[in-house]
Order: C-alpha cells, then structure tokens, then sequence
C-alpha cells in the first residue's frame, strides 16, 4: 500500500465517477490529494470521505476551461503540499452524441474548452513544475472515441482524439526530462456522465450505438483506477506516451 507513498497528485474531475475513485486508489497508496473540480458540493464531500479515512486531502473547486482556475489549482496545491508528482486531467464532459450534422456551436465550443483546453491549461502550468524536479507523471483521460471513429458524437470524439494527440506529444517532447504522460481510453464506465445529459441527439446516438452489443461488459471506476495507478507509479517507468484502451477487448474486435 505504499506505490505513491508522499506522492502529491492532483485529479481534476474528481468529485465524482472516474475521478473520484482514483483519487480513492491513489490515497490508499499514501499519496496526497487535491481534489478539482467545480462541483462544489460534491467535491466537499469527497474531500470530507477521503479526510475522514486519515488521508492529506485538500479541495480546490475549479473550471478547467478558465485559465485564472488553473492557475490557482497549481498554485494552492504547491502551497499546500511544497510539490506535485502526479497530475490526472479527469474533468470531462459529454457533446449530447450530436452527429456531425447536427453539432451545435455551443455544444462545440464547451466540449472543446473542457476536454481539450483544459488538459492544454493544466500541462502548460505544470510542465515547468515537472522540469525544474526533474520528474513528474500526466494521466490524461481520453476516451475509446480517442482511438475510434464511430463510438460517441463528433465532437467528442475530436476531442479526445485531441488528448490522445496531446498525450503523445508530451510524451514525446518531454520524456527525456523525466516527465511520463500516457492516456486511459476507456468504453463506457458506469458513472453519471451519460445521466448528467439532456437533449441528446437521437440520430447521433443511433449512429454511435451501432456496435455496441459487441462490447462484452460496462466497466466499473475502479478498473479504471487500477490502470491510473499503474500508469502514476514506478511500475510504468518505461511505459511513456501510451494510450490504453479499457474496453474488456471491444475495439480488438
Ligand atoms: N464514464 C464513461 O463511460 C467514460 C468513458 C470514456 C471516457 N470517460 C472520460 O472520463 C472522464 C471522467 O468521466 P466520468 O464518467 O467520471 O464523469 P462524471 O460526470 O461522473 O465526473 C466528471 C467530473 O468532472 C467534473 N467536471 C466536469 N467539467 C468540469 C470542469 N469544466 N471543471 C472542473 N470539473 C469538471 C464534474 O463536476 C464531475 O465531478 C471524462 O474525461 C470522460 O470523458 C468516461
């Protein structure tokens, strides 16, 4: 129980789902924790849960798409814990599986703020952090719509193609610095993303769904936790740049 023993980590998005049970995993692993996220409620609450098992955790409510946030997630993290090892960018957001057709530019603009401006405001904070010690480890969250064409709403899936994007080039750029960035691209997990969307785009969804009785199984936050843990800690030392499809083998096929 000690593979992030004094590791500080940041999750954004952690409130909840996803997020959230990393940010359970790596505690119980002796990191430190900072909590981000804008969902203030929830994100006391998960701060209070982890405080109440003996766990270093502080709350930082913040919007991923607003550049003052980031600033001020790095920031209160350093002050609260003098570093940062590890930093997952969780927080994301559904497009309303809105086909190509029918994007709007609102939805567009938002999805693209979050799920790619975010990952984009965090890492360029943080790189010179990551630089200045020589080390430092990204998990990015992407999606199986990052490695596939027809499995979620356009934008979406231009989005996290854009993380896996992202991902890659800080692998490839920074990694002789010390620095590891690598990806999970989940299928569907079982949280309140899909529940959190209104108005969804039934000729999108028709599109996108069409194979999904060929995915053996949902999969539970904490499987993907699992695989954040193993790309967070030593154990992945010379694994740099990889994004890992979690999917019970549904794009194998
Ligand atoms: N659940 C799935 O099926 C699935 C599949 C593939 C990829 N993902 C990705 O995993 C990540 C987490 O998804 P989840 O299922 O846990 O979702 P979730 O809705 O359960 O949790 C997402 C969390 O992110 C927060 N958040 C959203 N926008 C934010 C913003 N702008 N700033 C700060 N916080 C913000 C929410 O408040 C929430 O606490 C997302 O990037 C998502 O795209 C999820």
């Amino acid at each position: 129980m000690t593979r992030l023993q004094d590791k500080v980590a940041i999750i954004t998005g952690s409130a909840n789902g996803i997020g959230k049970a990393i940010a359970v995993r790596y505690a119980q692993e002796g990191a430190k924790i900072v909590i981000a996220d804008f969902n203030e409620e929830a994100l006391n609450s998960t701060v209070d849960m982890l405080k109440g098992q003996g766990v270093q955790a502080v709350g930082v409510k913040v919007n991923v798409a607003v550049e003052e946030d980031i600033q001020r997630m790095i920031d209160d993290s350093v002050a609260a814990f003098g570093r940062i090892d590890i930093l997952v960018n969780c927080a994301g957001v559904l497009d309303k599986m809105q086909a190509a057709h029918n994007v709007e530019d609102d939805v567009w603009q938002r999805v693209m703020d979050i799920n790619v401006g975010g990952v984009m405001r965090s890492t360029r904070k943080i790189l010179p952090l990551f630089q200045a010690q020589g080390s430092g480890v990204i998990v990015n969250l992407s999606s199986i719509a990052g490695l596939t064409g027809g499995r979620g709403g356009f934008t979406y899936t231009a989005a996290k193609h854009a993380v896996t994007g992202m991902t890659k080039n800080i692998a490839s750029h920074y990694g002789p610095q010390g620095i590891r960035c690598n990806a999970i691209a989940p299928a569907q997990v079982e949280t309140g993303l899909v529940a959190s969307m209104e108005g969804m785009d039934m000729e999108g969804i028709k599109y996108a769904t069409r194979g999904v009785n060929m995915m053996p199984r949902a999969g539970q936050p904490e499987e993907i936790a699992d695989i954040a843990l193993f790309l967070a800690s030593n154990e992945s030392s010379y694994v740099n740049g990889v994004v890992m499809a979690a999917d019970a083998g549904w794009s194998a096929y």
